[in-house]
């Protein structure tokens, strides 16, 4: 038997984080003033913050209408940092600037936590190279710290060997910079925000026959923009949804990017009842109101493909899954074990954890799902979305759930735990349907 009873009302879900990141990036790149309406406060686009804050880009923090802006003033031209970069646990940070930063003249130094000086460079430094870029990084240019000597970069062609959305935007960036056209082509698409918030800033960025190409040079001019609330941050309460019996949620202004929304398809494939409205688009970007409700789920099998459209969402799918009758299989995930943390390692622990039948495979996971979930302690392995998702296994477990850290949820969702806690106490205002 389910412990929570049913989660009724509406969740104010905040900014994108990967859009966020791009938003303060164009516009410290571009001349003039640009506002962020709705940008994600968290630890990790702060970083990107400071990070511009050290290249001479003047940032204004306040609040409007109760939404979180950023004024943010640049000159079209970045100043050498006179310090390291420090990109906190920031993947996205540390990739994006190394595309940026390998064009720029003049020196800098990027590096991260222990999380992120564990996590592999190679994959932006070996194709910017290519470029004419000149990087060097810690264990034979595997790892952060990185150091970026800018030079003058040559537009290349790159046929990346798998979908990587940061390694895809920091080759665009460099693009940007460079002599010529740069163009990449993935082998399936994954997240498009940088195309699509560069058409915003009107430089174009062109696909054709699956290569995305961009034109070196020219001024980007600030602009004003809103950022859709963050589809993979909604994940947490989507799932909760269609997993708390009795539940009926209500989610509203949430980007619904196709390449990021693989999560909507499979909870509907396992019998979830989503619905959604459109609502008008923000900075190139489809957005829509998202309702769920409790239905019984079944076990699913979730190919690569599908995964790159749900790959940060791959440790509340594992609640879904342990909830859902039947078993369900999640291959070519290798990515994940090089995410924020191994997150089929640590999925697969937190879940047995809890009397949870879940098997690590190499490229992802077995998890035989149906069983009562039952309290436990998990680990959390200082990573966010796994700290998340076990907050949310917790409303359906028998016996309580114990983290032993939830700081990390400061990277993406600083607001997560009172959100939660609003809704699920039962005082909580019914939705408007
Ligand atoms: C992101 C791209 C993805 C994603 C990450 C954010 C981005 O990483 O997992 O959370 O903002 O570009 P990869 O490019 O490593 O797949």
């Amino acid at each position: 038997m389910p412990v929570s009873h049913p989660l009724r009302g509406s969740v104010r879900i905040p900014g994108d984080k990967s859009i966020t990141h791009r938003a303060i990036l164009f516009s410290a790149l571009a001349k003039g003033t640009s506002r962020i309406d709705g940008y994600l406060p968290s630890d990790d686009c702060l970083r990107t913050v400071a990070a511009f804050r050290q290249m001479g880009v003047a940032f204004e923090a306040f609040v409007r209408d109760g939404t979180p802006t950023l004024r943010v003033t640049g000159t079209g031209r970045l100043s050498e940092p006179s310090d390291v970069i420090d990109c906190g646990n920031s993947g996205t940070t540390i990739r994006l600037l190394t595309g940026l930063l390998a064009g720029q003249p003049f020196f800098s130094v990027l590096t991260g936590d222990a999380s992120l000086r564990r996590r592999p460079m190679r994959r932006v430094i070996g194709p910017l190279r290519r470029m004419g870029a000149v990087i060097s990084g810690r264990a034979d240019d595997h790892l952060a710290p990185l150091a970026i000597c800018g030079r003058q970069l040559f537009g290349t062609d790159h046929l990346l060997p798998f979908a990587s959305a940061q390694v895809k935007s920091a080759l665009l960036l460099a693009g940007l910079t460079a002599n010529g056209v740069t163009r990449v082509r993935e082998p399936a698409s994954s997240r498009d925000h940088t195309e699509r918030m560069l058409s915003h800033f009107g430089h174009p960025c062109e696909r054709q026959d699956g290569w995305i190409s961009v034109q070196g040079g020219g001024t980007l001019t600030g602009v004003d923009m809103a950022i859709p609330g963050d589809f993979s941050s909604a994940a947490f309460f989507l799932v909760a949804g269609a997993v708390v019996e009795g539940s009926e949620i209500v989610l509203d202004q949430i980007g619904v990017n196709p390449t990021r929304t693989g999560l909507i398809d499979t909870l509907r494939e396992m019998g979830a009842d989503i619905l959604l409205t459109p609502r008008a688009s923000r900075c190139g970007e489809p957005v829509a109101q998202i309702n769920v409700r409790w239905r019984r789920l079944r076990g699913t099998t979730v190919s690569r493909d599908r995964l790159l459209s749900m790959i940060d969402e791959f440790p509340i799918f594992c609640v879904a899954a342990a909830m859902a009758e039947g078993e369900t299989v999640i291959r070519g995930a290798e990515e994940l074990r090089v995410k924020e943390s191994d997150r089929i390692a640590a999925m697969a622990e937190a879940l047995s954890a809890v009397g949870v039948t879940a098997e690590a495979l190499p490229d992802g996971i077995r998890i035989r799902g149906g069983r009562q979930l039952v309290g436990g302690a998990c680990r959390t392995h200082g990573d966010h979305r796994v700290a998340m998702a076990m907050s949310i296994a917790a409303l359906v477990a028998d016996g309580p759930i114990t983290l032993n850290d939830i700081d990390s949820i400061q990277t993406s969702f600083p607001d997560f735990m009172m959100q939660l806690a609003s809704l699920t106490s039962p005082n909580h205002p019914q939705p408007v349907l």
